[in-house]
């Protein structure tokens, strides 16, 4: 097959948020903390009438609406999330419903988990099939779906909520560069959920930004070094035209993008310039320990890699900025940013996206993108997503509302035997919601 890749995407996150100043105000953080010092704007969350299950309904039976595919045409379905509602059935299984109407049990996949990596394992699997001598020429569907939630504390206001579904098949908009890719796989206890009795997880901030910092590092010189072998010449900063980070907050994606500026200097690659090769130039000898714990390489990479950020990485930072870390999802969030932004003139252009997800597994690989045509086509896309609209119609509540809301949450967390509330107001039509959990532990969905 020619050009594998996302032929249509679909978005959906919570209509409730909470602005990142309002919660700094209330938790008592010194000003700016939130918004300047973690880079972020707004915070979507789940009330109780939302969950991973519901918002993945939602995002799938509006893509498949809105692209007018037939629910037949789906021949495998994959999951990635790590928001644990039950230890054996996947959030697949309660998807079928969507396709059991329409007479289409025939659907391969379950889903995978890995931290924030587990959307990213769900595309390469359906990619990989559609590739195969397995594919029957129908239609792969994706679905990244995540509700992060943090206790109390500095890692509270890097939460977010959302659910993206992407069509997969051959003669996409968005094809991969399947030669281009690099992958690093480690053993570290830097983000894990051991409690079961708990939503949220047990999390070392400082350990899991180094983890990521060196994940990205690995993964760019194996994507460089494979870029060398088949290309024949050095891979650098100017061989893309956009990278897409995953963002669990803006600020560690500044530091990421000029991490990878400080790799091309120090493999003199050529989208370094002068100037910035003399302030980079005391950094050089540094071993790779000391550069991660460097302040001042830190600080002189971003200002020395600014423009360029502002080039490269700024159209891909809304969505995250604004709905917060939604983990499997996040990734593909920034990535719809940029479609958001530039849509139709991303034609022929290279992205080069990087997932990271604690534990830890990290992949970069690269996109070649494509106009396409209709339904299928790169404005298309961005049309049926319609990022403004739905930035603009979130509901607003006070920190107060949204620690009430954790606090509910926790409660039911795991539990049986409860109805959820019955106003559905704030939640736009064609939405999926959660009514009840029987005493069986059976959860029952209704759409709006
Ligand atoms: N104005 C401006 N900036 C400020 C202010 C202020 N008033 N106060 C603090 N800052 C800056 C700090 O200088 C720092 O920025 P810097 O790193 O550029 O120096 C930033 O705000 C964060 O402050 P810290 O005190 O360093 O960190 P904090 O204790 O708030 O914790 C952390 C931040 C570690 C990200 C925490 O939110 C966390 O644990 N989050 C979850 C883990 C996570 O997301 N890890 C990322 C990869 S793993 C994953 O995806 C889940």
């Amino acid at each position: 097959q020619k050009d594998v890749g996302i032929l249509a995407m679909e978005m959906y996150f919570p209509p409730t948020c909470v602005q990142q100043e309002a919660l700094e105000a209330h938790d008592g953080a010194s000003k700016g903390k939130y918004t300047i010092g973690l880079g972020q704007d707004c915070m979507a969350f789940c009330s109780e009438l939302e969950d991973v299950i519901s918002m993945s309904l939602t995002a799938v039976s509006s893509l498949l609406e809105k692209y007018k595919i037939d629910p037949k045409q789906i021949g495998r379905l994959e999951v990635g999330s790590e928001t644990v509602i039950d230890k054996s059935k996947s959030i697949k299984t309660f998807l079928m419903t969507i396709f059991e109407e329409c007479d289409n049990t025939d659907i391969e996949g379950v889903d995978s988990t890995n931290a924030c990596y587990g959307g990213t394992a769900a595309l390469f699997n359906v990619v990989n099939w559609v590739e195969s001598s397995s594919w029957d020429g129908r239609y792969g569907l994706v679905v990244c779906t995540d509700s992060a939630v943090y206790a109390e504390g500095p890692a509270r206001p890097t939460g977010g909520a959302a659910a993206i579904a992407m069509l997969i098949g051959p003669d996409a908009p968005i094809a991969f560069e399947s030669k281009y890719r690099g992958s690093h796989m480690s053993h570290v206890y830097d983000f894990y959920k051991p409690n079961l009795a708990s939503e949220y997880p047990v999390v070392d901030g400082k350990l899991s930004q180094t983890c990521y910092l060196m994940a990205l590092d690995s993964c760019y010189k194996r994507l460089c070094a494979k870029y060398e072998k088949f290309e024949g010449k050095q891979f650098s900063m100017d061989d893309a035209d956009y990278f897409v980070f995953h963002s669990p907050y803006n600020k560690l994606v500044q530091k990421s993008f000029a991490r990878l500026y400080f790799m091309d200097f120090l493999r003199n690659a050529s989208s370094v310039d002068e100037a910035s090769k003399e302030k980079l130039a005391p950094f050089s000898a540094l071993s790779g320990e000391e550069s991660y714990a460097s302040r001042d390489l830190e600080k002189t990479s971003q200002t020395v890699a600014k423009n360029l950020y502002a080039e490269k990485v700024g159209p891909t930072t809304l969505l995250p900025k604004q709905v917060g870390n939604m983990y499997t999802a996040s990734l593909y969030a920034a990535f719809a940013s940029l479609l958001h932004s530039k849509n139709s003139s991303l034609g022929g252009k290279r992205v080069i996206m990087f997932s990271y997800g604690s534990g830890l597994s990290s992949t970069m690989f690269s996109f070649r993108m494509r106009e396409g045509s209709h339904p299928f086509s790169l404005s298309n896309i961005a049309t049926v997503m319609d990022v403004a609209n739905k930035l603009e119609s979130r509901h607003e509540v006070t920190p107060e509302k949204f620690v009430e809301t954790m606090q509910l949450m926790e409660h039911r967390y795991g539990g049986k035997d409860f109805v959820t509330s019955k106003d559905t107001s704030l939640l736009p039509s064609g939405t999926y919601y959660l009514t009840e959990v029987d005493s069986m532990y059976r959860r029952f969905y209704s759409k709006k």
